[in-house]
């Protein structure tokens, strides 16, 4: 009796761990995006309204809605390798930003396919549950706009 509680109470923690691995956690993004991206990059909408970061930040494009933009389009100078990648249909997904975040070089050398290819921007996340999380709190900025004008048209 005794083993079979411990194995089922065992179970039930695995599980649970398993489950929160898998979630993206917003909030911890939140604070990752604070430590590492805003001293870089902001999030700012049409509006003008400032959602994360700092206002007069422009070392690194504003982040809005770029899940589901094309990379490199924004009113910012970006390095050619990132602008001849959106121009060759890359868009920013949930998954695909994950490897850019781990290594820009080494993403913008396997999507166009040429070792030459350089990333402008100097930093890596460490992990990739860290890439999820800021991720999943940048998803968060301008998707649903977009969804809602994707759901009018149809
Ligand atoms: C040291 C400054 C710096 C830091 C820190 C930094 N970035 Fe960047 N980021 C840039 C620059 C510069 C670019 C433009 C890259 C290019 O032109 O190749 C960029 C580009 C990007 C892009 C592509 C945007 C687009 O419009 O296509 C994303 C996404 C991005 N960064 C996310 C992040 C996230 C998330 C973090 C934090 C984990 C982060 N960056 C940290 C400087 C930085």
């Amino acid at each position: 009796m005794t083993i079979f509680t411990r194995t089922a109470v065992g179970a039930a923690a695995f599980a649970l761990t398993a489950l929160a691995a898998q979630a993206a956690d917003i909030d911890a993004g939140a604070s990752a995006f604070q430590s590492q991206c805003q001293n870089c990059h902001n999030v700012i909408d049409s509006e003008g309204e400032v959602l994360a970061g700092r206002p007069n930040v422009r070392t690194g494009p504003n982040l809005y809605g770029v899940i589901g933009r094309q990379a490199g389009v924004e009113d910012f100078r970006y390095g050619g390798s990132l602008v001849e990648a959106g121009e060759a249909g890359l868009i920013w997904t949930t998954e695909n930003m994950v490897p850019y975040l781990l290594d820009p070089n080494t993403f913008l050398r396997e999507t166009l396919d040429n070792n030459r290819a350089r990333s402008q921007m100097s930093f890596r996340v460490r992990d990739e549950a860290t890439a999820d999380n800021i991720i999943a709190f940048l998803a968060q900025f301008g998707a649903t706009e977009a969804e809602e004008e994707a759901e009018g048209e149809s």
